[in-house]
């Protein structure tokens, strides 16, 4: 009988407890054992071991978080470390590891694929959306939904106060949560990694300036992409300031967009991409992610989901910036598929 290990890995994303209870389900049902090893790789190699029950799966799914734990673990690049989690693998009699994570943990699993000789499946749990190779990852609609209630809720304030914010979101390299919140937020402007090139003090200032004449009695909102701007969302804000004269507010989001009850979109994503990584194991697949691409659930081999770059789509891209009424001088978009 099959064995079959999961670990969430990397930062934690709304909808890996529904995909944890798919993968328990399912394997349930074909007669195989589910374990789970607490804070993703960390957890194999102290061996922090979890059975893991269809029982204990009723109420997990509309949890946020993992309750499995995760943890960010860069020890794992070195060899003796991904040997040591191939030994405990094998101690475990585990035929199968379900890694449910973003491009870090994946990386993570082509590595320990060197040294271990059980199937690997990968799951793309991320808020960032930055995996080549799925349309969607786990976690991502539920981030965007969350950033655009908070915008929303600073919406209210700017427009009854007339006040200029600039509000910092997550990503990590990618401007996905960035572009999403920016169209559903109504965003008068955004600043993401992709632009190119990336709009400038002078221009942002302009503009600025141009809507305080043209709409004094407004709200203006910038949404800006994290780890882009030299010195954050306070510098860029403190700079627009003195550049414009107008007071700018500085509001980073930050870990508020990671948690929270998952949507029922990331619910239902993570509970179909759970259910086929089983099959994928049933059908002796290895090294790929479960991804899903105009709706069917595909399998990509596990390095061409980070040594690819995402590109944001231009049409969306270009519905936001015909929006926005916000003239920078470039519409262009990085072309690196
Ligand atoms: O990868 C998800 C993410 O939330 C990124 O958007 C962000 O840059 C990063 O994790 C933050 O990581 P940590 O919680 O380890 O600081």
């Amino acid at each position: 009988m099959k064995r079959i290990a999961v670990i969430t890995s990397g930062g934690d994303a709304p909808g890996m407890n529904a995909c944890i209870r798919a993968i328990v389900n399912t394997a349930y049902q074909e007669g195989i054992e589910v374990v789970g090893f607490r804070h993703g790789y960390r957890g194999i190699v102290d061996n922090l071991f979890q059975p893991l029950h269809p029982d204990d799966m009723r109420l997990v799914s509309q949890r946020g978080g993992t309750f499995l734990k995760s943890a960010r673990y860069p020890e794992f690049r070195e060899v003796e470390t991904a040997q040591k989690a191939a030994t405990q693998l094998n101690n475990h009699d585990i035929s199968a590891l379900v890694v449910i994570g973003g491009d870090g943990s994946f990386r993570g699993a082509a590595h320990l694929a060197n040294y271990w000789q059980g199937q690997i499946i990968g799951i793309p749990g991320t808020i960032d959306n930055d995996l080549a190779g799925t349309d969607i990852t786990i976690g991502f609609a539920t981030a965007v939904d969350t950033a655009m209630e908070a915008i929303d809720r600073v919406r209210e304030t700017a427009e009854a106060m007339a006040r200029v914010f600039i509000i910092e979101v997550m990503g990590r390299q990618a401007g996905f949560i960035g572009l999403h919140a920016a169209i559903s937020s109504a965003a008068e402007a955004m600043i993401l990694p992709e632009m190119d090139p990336q709009p400038k003090l002078p221009e942002l200032a302009d503009n600025i300036k141009q809507a305080r004449v043209a709409f004094p009695d407004s709200s203006y909102i910038v949404i800006l992409s994290e780890n882009l701007w030299p010195g954050g969302v306070h510098a860029l804000a403190e700079s627009l300031t003195k550049a414009t004269g107008v007071t700018c507010h500085a509001c980073p989001l930050g870990h508020i967009q990671r948690g929270g009850r998952p949507n029922a979109q990331d619910r239902i994503l993570a509970m179909q991409l759970g259910q086929a990584a089983v099959s994928a194991i049933l059908e002796g697949s290895s090294d790929v992610m479960i991804g899903l691409e105009n709706e069917h659930v595909v399998e990509v081999p596990l390095h061409l989901t980070f040594d690819r770059d995402k590109p944001l789509a231009p049409r969306l891209v270009n519905l936001q910036l015909g929006l926005q009424g916000v003239n920078f001088t470039s519409k262009k978009v990085r072309k690196n598929a």
